[in-house]
C-alpha cells in the first residue's frame, strides 16, 4: 500500500467551524481511519498546517491532538512546497485576501462559505484559479446531510411526481448575550464585519434548492434585524447592524416556488432545527437534517375547515418515517473526502469556485430585493 502525504493548510482552525467540523469531525477524522483510500490502493494522508492569529491557541490545539505543524505567518506557510491545499474557515472578511495569496502561491483551494463578499469578487477569485490552473471547493455541506440525502433519494425515484413547492424554516434563538452567553460569534450581528443572516444562509439555500429542484431564477425577500442590541464575547454591549431573519421567496426553474424562512430570532417548535416540506402532485415529504418523513397521495387525509369543532386528526401520525438504508457520515468530512480524492486522483468535484460565486450572488440579489422592496431575476453566472 502506498501512502501519499499531502499538505493541508487548515487557516481558521480555533474558530467554529474549523475546530470542530473541518478539523476534528474531517481531517483527523480521516486520519484516524488511517488515511483516504483511493481505488489504487494509493491511501492518502493529510498532513495538517495549522495557521491561526493567537500563539496560545494554536500550540493549545496542536497539543490536544498531537499535532506539531502550526505557525502563525500565513505566508510562510504558503510558500512551502510540501503544502498541497490551503483551506480557509476564517471570518468571512478575512477570507479574499487569502484565496488570492493561496491562488498566487498555486495552492488548491477548499474553503468555507460564502467565498466572498460580493459576487464581482467571488468570479474573479474563480477566473483567478483557472488561470493558475488550481482546482478549487467551497463548502457545502447541507447537501450531505441525512435529511436532505434521503430527500435527493425521494426525488431521483419519483416519489413525488411534480414538485409543487418548498417551504422551509430555518432558525433559533440566538441569545442576545447579556443574561446567558450567545451561541454564535457577535461579528455574526456587525454588517461591517461581514454579518448577517443572508450572507450566511443564502449560499446555502443556492446549492440546496439548485441540486434538489431547479436553478433559482428570481429572489424576492424581506429582511429585519429583530434584535437590535447584542452583548459581545468580552460582555460589551452593541448595535447589532446586520440583519437577523429573513423571509424569502425563490422562483426554479422548471416551475417550483420555495419559500424560506431563516431566522436568529424565533424560538423551535419544530423537530429539527432546519426543516423543508416538500409538496407534490403523488406525495409529500418533510426533511430535516436527519429525518425525512413522507405521505403520499393515496394515504393524504380529507380535513374539512370547520373552527367550531376540536381538531379531529393527529396530522403528524399520518406520516411514515424514511428508513436510512445506508450509513451517513459527517456531511463536511464526505465533501472533504471527494475534494481530497478530486486533488489527488482527479476524480469530479462540481462544488467549485463558480457554484460559490453562486451562492454569493444570490444572497447579494436578495439583499437588494429587501432594499428596493421588489423581485429580482438572478442572471446566469460564467467565467
Ligand atoms: N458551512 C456551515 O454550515 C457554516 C456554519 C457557520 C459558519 N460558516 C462559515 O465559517 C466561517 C467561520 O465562521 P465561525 O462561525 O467558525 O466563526 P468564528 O468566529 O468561530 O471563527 C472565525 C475564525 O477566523 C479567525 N479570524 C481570522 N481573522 C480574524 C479577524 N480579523 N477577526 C476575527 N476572527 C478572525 C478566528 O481566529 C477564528 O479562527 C465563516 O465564513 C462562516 O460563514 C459555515
Amino acid at each position: 500500500m502506498t501512502r501519499r502525504s499531502i499538505g493541508i493548510i487548515v487557516n481558521g482552525v480555533t474558530g467554529r467551524m474549523g475546530y470542530r467540523q473541518h478539523l476534528v469531525r474531517s481531517l483527523l477524522a480521516i486520519r484516524d481511519a488511517g488515511g483516504l483510500p483511493l481505488a489504487d490502493g494509493t491511501t492518502i494522508w493529510p498532513h495538517l498546517v495549522l495557521v491561526g492569529r493567537s500563539e496560545t491557541k494554536l500550540r493549545e490545539i496542536a497539543q490536544r491532538h498531537g499535532l506539531e505543524d502550526w505557525t502563525t505567518d500565513l505566508a510562510a506557510a504558503l510558500a512551502r512546497d510540501d503544502v498541497e491545499i490551503y483551506f480557509d474557515a476564517q471570518v468571512t472578511q478575512q477570507r479574499e485576501k487569502a484565496i488570492r495569496a493561496a491562488i498566487e502561491a498555486g495552492k488548491h483551494i477548499y474553503t468555507e462559505k460564502p467565498l466572498a463578499a460580493d459576487t464581482a469578487a467571488a468570479l474573479d477569485l474563480a477566473r483567478a484559479a483557472r488561470s493558475a490552473g488550481v482546482r478549487t471547493g467551497v463548502v457545502q455541506d447541507k447537501l450531505f446531510l441525512p435529511g436532505l440525502r434521503k430527500l435527493k433519494r425521494l426525488l431521483d425515484g419519483g416519489f413525488f411526481g411534480q414538485v409543487l413547492s418548498v417551504r422551509g424554516e430555518f432558525g433559533y434563538w440566538v441569545f442576545e448575550g447579556d443574561w446567558q452567553p450567545a451561541q454564535r460569534p457577535s461579528w455574526n450581528y456587525r454588517a461591517s464585519d461581514g454579518g448577517g443572516i443572508v450572507v450566511d444562509m443564502f449560499p446555502h439555500w443556492h446549492y440546496v434548492l439548485a441540486e434538489l429542484f431547479g436553478e433559482v431564477r428570481s429572489v424576492s425577500a424581506t429582511i429585519a434585524t429583530h434584535i437590535s442590541r447584542r452583548v459581545d464575547e468580552a460582555g460589551r454591549p452593541y448595535p447589532a447592524t446586520a440583519d437577523d431573519a429573513a423571509y424569502a421567496v425563490f422562483e426554479l426553474a422548471g416551475g417550483v416556488i420555495a419559500q424560506l424562512n431563516s431566522s436568529w430570532a424565533v424560538r423551535v417548535f419544530r423537530d429539527e432545527l432546519v426543516e423543508f416540506q416538500v409538496d407534490g402532485t403523488e406525495g409529500s415529504a418533510v426533511a430535516g437534517l436527519r429525518r425525512c418523513r413522507v405521505q403520499h397521495r393515496a394515504i393524504t387525509p380529507k380535513p374539512v375547515w370547520n373552527p367550531d369543532l376540536p381538531v379531529t386528526e393527529d396530522f403528524r401520525a399520518q406520516w411514515s418515517e424514511v428508513p436510512d438504508n445506508e450509513d451517513f457520515d459527517n456531511g463536511f468530512k464526505v465533501q472533504w473526502e471527494a475534494f481530497l480524492r478530486h486533488v489527488v486522483a482527479g476524480e469530479p468535484f462540481r462544488w467549485d469556485f463558480l457554484a460559490g460565486a453562486q451562492g454569493v450572488q444570490l444572497a447579494e440579489l436578495g439583499l437588494r430585493s429587501a432594499r428596493e422592496g421588489r423581485r429580482i431575476e438572478v442572471p446566469e453566472l460564467s467565467l
